[in-house]
């Protein structure tokens, strides 16, 4: 199976650049399941459901998400009706919508998981590592293609989870930083990690966000949140294929690709 897996989605630019290539993409490289991040995709945070529903309609499968998920209000009762789109499993109890979907491509079970970590990270939520087992040891064992969105800051923490579920997860790709990493490959027991998946949005300013606002707001606190930026937009991705029958990755690319609209 192959699965595209595509970083956080950044703000306007980001999300039209998904909108007008994911068939392209889909089509290129015969792509039986695509993920996004959606946790930015509604100017830098969050989403709304009329972005999510534009998405879903043109050919994105599942959203995982993050930090940002909850910043718009409509997100809360969009998220608790909607199984396609998720937030970090390890929220509290009682958070609306589920970290986990579960569902069938292709004749084959699949599970997309989004845990977050706490490294330099907000203090809202549990430890990732028990929830990660909690939610693997629940799966039926015919779900053998499980891929799991790791939304963090520290670099060692997503290791740290790759690692973890080494053998357990075809994937373990790390979000959040939104600057993409060059160590992807396959861990000793077959699960396919990249640190980070990298951002798809605009590259002319400063992690999607306009650079001299986020430059003013770093001299000065009484600063108003930058807007995000224009132009020099890319889509950043990995592209795994596993094998259905064991749940084993075989090859995982990385993929960062300019995009004019
Ligand atoms: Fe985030």
């Amino acid at each position: 199976m192959k699965i595209l897996l595509i970083g956080d989605v950044v703000a306007r630019p980001g999300r039209v650049a998904v909108l007008e290539r994911i068939q392209d993409l889909r089509e290129q490289h015969a792509v039986d399941l695509a993920v996004m991040n959606a946790e930015n995709v509604a100017g830098g945070f969050s989403i709304t459901p009329q972005m999510a529903e534009e998405l879903f309609s043109a050919g994105i499968d599942v959203m995982t998400s993050g930090n940002h998920i909850f910043d718009k209000r409509e997100a809360a009762g969009y998220i608790a009706r909607q199984p396609r789109l998720l937030r970090p499993a390890n929220y509290p109890e009682g958070t609306p919508g589920s970290g986990l979907w579960t569902g069938e491509v292709g004749g084959a079970r699949v599970a997309v998981i989004n845990l977050m970590g706490r490294v330099y990270m907000p203090p809202t939520h549990d430890n990732p590592f028990p929830v990660a087992d909690r939610l693997l040891a629940g799966l039926d064992e015919e779900v053998r293609v499980r891929i799991v969105d790791m939304h963090a800051e520290a670099t060692s923490e997503k290791i740290a989870m790759a690692w973890y579920l080494d053998g357990r997860a075809s994937a373990v790709v790390g979000t959040h930083t939104h600057v993409q990493t060059a160590d992807e490959r396959i861990l000793a027991r077959g699960t396919a990690f990249i640190t980070d998946l990298g951002m798809t949005g605009s590259y002319s300013g400063c992690i999607g966000m306009d650079k001299e606002g986020v430059i003013a707001r770093f001299k000065s606190p009484a600063t108003p949140r930058a807007e995000h930026s224009k132009g020099d937009v890319r889509i950043c991705a990995a592209l795994v294929d596993v094998d259905d029958a064991t749940g084993r990755a075989r090859e995982i690319s990385r993929l960062s690709l300019p995009h004019e609209s």
